[in-house]
């Protein structure tokens, strides 16, 4: 093995086995990418040194940590995708009395908020249980704090509109000086809580999860262990929705999944 992918190896292997962090089976060159970004920025010459104030730095661990999970994101990202479930994912919805939406690597929660403005748009806040998870404890806070720059509202108020917001988005936020925060109604209807899609289980037989652009990262083999998970914490008939640049065309589960929607990758769980 080559000396470097001999130290990252190590070095993956490191963080598991002291933080339990398995970033072993990320794809090989994102995370070859991060570990060199911080490896310059901190001034390592090589992999090894930095391996060391990794073990023992938990700081400098949660900077890497915030390095590998990447963490961009935005209001109505894509906007077409969110028209498209309205569409297609809000009429199977409408013929639940309640239902459970599970957004799986929510980030800063601004897709979770988005898809709550929509749901009470359609009447159905109440009739919803949305549950926003990620592995990140300080991007889960933000999401939870649901606090966003003032900086940001102009693009998110084009997204919304153009993903076929049906009022003002002003009406969905308290404005502050530099930063807006999301109603309260909006926060009240989602349960944070951290969790790992590499290590963690099954969610409970969801309606909808959404889990976008996350699989990216992953190499194959996860993305499929990561799909079967999904798969199991789905009801029959429940819809999978992931990231304009994520495919099932490769995955040994897509024969369980039927195609709704090619474009926007929205999927549905067969009924057997
Ligand atoms: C690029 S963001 C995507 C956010 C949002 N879904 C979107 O599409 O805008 C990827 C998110 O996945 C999370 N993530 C990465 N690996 C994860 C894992 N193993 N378990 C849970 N979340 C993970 C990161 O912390 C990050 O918040």
């Amino acid at each position: 093995m080559e000396n470097e992918r001999l130290e990252i190896h190590l070095l993956l292997e490191a963080i598991y086995l002291k933080y339990g962090y398995d970033f072993r089976r990320y794809a090989a060159t994102h995370t070859k990418r991060r570990l060199e970004h911080r490896r310059k920025m901190a001034d390592f010459s090589n992999f090894s040194q930095m391996q060391h104030r990794v073990i023992h730095d938990t700081d400098f661990f949660e900077t890497l940590l915030l390095d590998l999970s990447i963490n961009v994101t935005e209001m109505f990202r894509d906007p077409w995708f969110y028209k498209r479930v309205r569409e297609v994912v809000f009429p199977y919805l409408k013929t639940y009395p309640f239902a459970k939406i599970w957004h799986a690597g929510c980030s800063a929660g601004q897709e979770v908020y988005s898809m709550g403005i929509f749901l009470e748009e359609e009447g159905m806040g109440d009739r919803v249980q949305i549950y926003a998870t990620d592995f990140n404890e300080l991007i889960l806070q933000k999401a939870k704090d649901g606090i966003y720059s003032m900086d940001l509202i102009r693009e998110y108020t084009a997204n919304y509109q153009k993903a076929g917001g049906r009022r003002s988005f002003s009406d969905y936020y308290t404005a502050d000086y530099e930063s807006v925060i999301m109603k309260r109604s909006l926060k009240e209807k989602v349960l944070f809580s951290s969790h790992n899609l590499v290590t963690d289980g099954a969610f409970g037989e969801m309606n909808v999860i959404f889990c976008r652009n996350v699989l990216i990262y992953f190499n194959r083999e996860l993305q499929d262990r990561v799909l079967t998970l999904f798969l199991d914490s789905l009801c029959p008939g429940g819809f999978l929705c992931l990231g304009s640049k994520e495919s099932l065309k490769f995955s040994g589960v897509a024969h369980r999944l039927e195609i709704v929607s090619e474009r926007e990758k929205i999927y549905r769980k067969k009924r057997v």
